[in-house]
């Protein structure tokens, strides 16, 4: 099929359909399901948080495990497709700076960041072309980045994300403000962030994230002025998504009530699928931690009710018992598996219709 909606330019790279494959991590994202994304002229993203088996492994092996795991999948991605390959890599990941330097010396096309400010970015990259895109969640945050990456990088983002409060996994809001529904309208976000991004000295594209589901919300994004989306939930129910097929059915089986707000140890709210696990920690149970590897930065084991990342960890290979689903608002509109290659075609011929 013909594909002609705008593309999105990020630098040298022609994105189009202009579609983000959002970063999904404990291993949901990996080589299979970005290399088919990009093969379709998207960008494909592989999540870089706990791809090594850490749970198996001393704490001591940690960083490195998770390092060279994250080398093999960007290996494993190339060798699928010539497409356009990112990371995602989250601020409050302590090992965020080494998987960053893993993927710029893998030769990444980019690095997409966020869950923090990723203020220091630029260091780890030096002078590598490697597209720079933080995800903000208001235009406050891009302004900070902004003066503190002019200032000491003589650098500005490549591209951005707005993340509304509709997407899955941690959420960039207040907790009771999300659980109450306050929190900020993404439509209001992307224009408000439209306003810094236009000002800026080259402009920079504003991508728009969190509840685009369909095509008709793709379209309704780049009339209001976005030059693309990242979309996750939609992709996890695609054949080439790397998780246990436990995980997509839970998707396939939620009712739009199972997408509840949990407390995450990240400091963050997060969205995810009800589940006996879920209905625990929300009630304040806790669930016993060993911990000899403080993945995060904000976690203290000690304190923390339960174990995030063993916990997605064990969701993404198939044990729901032990583990939880993280999920976008609109997880339970996912009614089949379908290809990477039909969902993009699909997406891309409805936009079109209402563009
Ligand atoms: C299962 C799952 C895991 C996610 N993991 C990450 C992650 O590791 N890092 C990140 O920045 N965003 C993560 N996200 C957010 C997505 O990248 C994406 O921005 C978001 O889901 C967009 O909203 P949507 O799901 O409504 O399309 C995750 C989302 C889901 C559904």
């Amino acid at each position: 099929m013909e594909k002609n909606l705008p593309a999105l330019r990020i630098g040298d790279l022609t994105v189009n359909p202009p579609i983000i494959q959002g970063g999904m991590g404990v291993r949901v994202s990996r080589s299979g399901l970005a290399a088919a994304v990009a093969n379709e002229g998207c960008v494909g993203v592989i999540a870089s948080v706990g791809l090594g088996k850490f749970e198996s492994v001393p704490g001591s092996e940690f960083v490195s495990i998770n390092n060279e795991a994250l080398r093999a999948e960007i290996r494993k991605a190339r060798s699928m497709t010539k497409g356009i390959i990112g990371v995602n890599a989250m601020v409050a990941l302590s090992n965020y700076e080494s998987l960053v330097r893993t993927a710029v010396d893998e030769g990444i096309d980019l690095i997409i960041s966020g869950a923090g400010l990723p203020l220091e970015l630029p260091k780890f990259v030096g002078d590598k072309n490697v597209k720079l895109i933080p995800i903000v969640s208001s235009a406050r945050a891009l302004k900070i980045i902004c003066n503190k990456w002019k200032r000491n990088f003589n650098k500005l983002p490549d591209a951005v994300i707005v993340e509304g409060s509709k997407a899955g996994g941690h959420i960039g809001y207040d907790y009771q403000d999300v659980v109450e529904g306050k929190a900020p309208l993404l439509e209001n976000l992307i224009l408000e962030v439209l306003e810094v991004a236009r000002s800026l000295e080259p402009e920079v594209p504003v991508i728009a994230a969190g509840g685009v589901f369909d095509g008709k919300d793709i379209a309704h994004f780049l009339k209001l002025g976005a030059s693309g989306v990242q979309m996750g939930t939609r992709f996890v129910c695609t054949d080439e998504c790397d998780v246990h097929e436990n995980f997509k059915k839970t998707y396939l089986d939620a009712e739009k009530e199972d997408l509840v707000i949990i407390k995450s140890p990240v400091g963050m709210p997060g969205r995810a699928i009800r589940s006996k696990f879920v209905e625990d920690i929300q009630s304040g149970k806790t669930k016993p931690i060993s911990c000899s590897f403080r993945c995060l930065k904000t976690c203290d084991p000690k304190s923390a009710p339960y174990c995030i990342a063993k916990a997605l960890a064990q969701a993404a290979e198939g044990n729901l018992d032990d583990g939880f689903v993280f999920a976008g608002t609109n997880a339970y509109r996912c009614k089949e598996i379908v290809s990477v290659k039909k969902l993009i075609n699909e997406l891309v011929s409805e936009a079109k219709e209402y563009m």
